[in-house]
C-alpha cells in the first residue's frame, strides 16, 4: 500500500461494527480459546442442567455455536446487522455439527424479549462495557432477568479500570491480503472510559485502491459496586467474580484487567 493510493471516506455511522464484522474472526480469534476454557471451568456445575440458553451480543456467533453443539438450543443475539449476517452465515455452514436449534436475532441487550425463558445468559467479550450509558447496565440487567427462569445463569465479562489504563494505550498494526487495521487505544480518566480509534485500510478489488475510514468505539468503566448493586436491583441473588488471567494464557492479559461475573435469578 503506498500513501497515494489510499483515499479517505468519512466515518460510517449507526453500526460500529459494520466494517469490522468481516474480519472480526480473522483479527479477533485471540480470546476464543481463553474465554472458552473461562466457561467451562466457571459454567461446569451449570453446563449438564442446560436445555436452552441465549449469546447475548453474539457477535460472529462462535460461542453460540458452541452451546448448541453441545444440544443446548440457543438464541443468538446483537444489535450489529453486520454482526447478525455472519453469525446467521456461521450457523449455516456449521449445520452439521449443532445437536439442537441456533436462531440468530438482531436486538439490543437493552431491551430484547425471547420466545421463552431461558437457562442461562451468555454476555462476552467486554460487551457489557459498550453500553453507553449508565443507565444501560440496569436495562441490560433486567431485560437478561426478564428473560431467564427463575434459578437461571447471566454470565459475563467485563473491562476494568486497570485494563482501560494498562493494556488499551497502545498501536497496534493488524494486517491480511487486502486490508490493514491500525488500532490506536486510549483512556479519558475522568469520563472513566477507554476509546479505541480504528483506522481501515481496505483494498478494492475492481480498482487496487485503498479506501482509508475510521471508526471509534468507546467503552464504559463500570466498577464492582456498581456492577453487583445493578445484579441485585434486577433480581439477582447470588453473584460471583472470577479473575479472567486465572483462564488465560501467557500474554493475553493481566490480574485484575477483566472480570468474568456468573449471577444467578433468585427461585
Ligand atoms: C467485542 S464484540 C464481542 C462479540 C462476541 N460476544 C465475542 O465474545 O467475540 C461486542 C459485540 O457487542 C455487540 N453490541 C454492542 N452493543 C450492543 C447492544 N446494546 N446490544 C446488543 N449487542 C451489542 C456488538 O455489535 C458486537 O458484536
Amino acid at each position: 500500500m503506498t500513501r497515494s493510493s489510499a483515499i479517505s471516506s468519512p466515518p460510517s455511522q449507526g453500526d460500529p461494527y459494520a466494517t469490522l464484522a468481516a474480519h472480526y474472526d480473522a483479527f479477533f480469534s485471540f480470546h476464543r480459546e481463553w474465554f472458552q476454557s473461562a466457561r467451562n471451568r466457571i459454567l461446569h456445575h451449570v453446563f449438564p442442567t442446560l436445555e436452552s440458553a441465549c449469546d447475548l451480543a453474539c457477535g460472529t456467533g462462535r460461542a453460540a455455536l458452541t452451546l448448541a453443539a453441545r444440544g443446548i438450543r440457543t438464541y443468538a443475539l446483537d444489535s450489529s446487522p453486520a454482526m447478525c449476517r455472519l453469525a446467521r452465515a456461521n450457523a449455516r455452514e456449521a449445520r452439521a455439527t449443532l445437536r439442537a436449534p441456533l436462531t440468530v436475532h438482531q436486538a439490543d441487550m437493552r431491551d430484547f424479549s425471547l420466545p421463552r425463558a431461558v437457562d442461562l445468559i451468555l454476555c462476552n467479550g467486554d460487551a457489557v462495557n459498550h453500553l453507553p450509558r449508565r443507565a444501560g447496565l440496569a436495562l441490560a440487567a433486567r431485560s437478561a432477568a426478564r428473560a431467564l427462569r427463575p434459578g437461571g445463569y447471566y454470565f459475563f465479562d467485563v473491562n476494568n479500570w486497570r485494563a482501560f489504563e494498562r493494556l488499551w494505550p497502545q498501536t497496534m498494526l493488524l494486517e491480511r491480503p487486502g486490508v490493514a487495521l491500525l488500532i490506536r487505544g486510549s483512556n479519558d480518566p475522568r469520563r472513566r472510559r477507554g476509546i479505541s480509534e480504528s483506522h481501515w485500510f481496505l483494498q478494492q478489488p475492481a480498482n487496487g485502491l485503498w479506501l482509508r475510514h475510521s471508526e471509534r468505539l468507546e467503552e464504559v468503566c463500570w466498577t464492582p459496586g456498581e456492577i453487583r448493586s445493578t445484579l441485585r436491583r434486577a433480581g439477582f441473588t447470588t453473584i460471583r467474580a472470577f479473575d479472567s488471567a486465572r483462564f488465560a494464557g501467557p500474554g493475553l492479559t493481566q490480574p485484575g484487567c477483566r472480570t468474568f461475573y456468573l449471577a444467578r435469578l433468585a427461585l
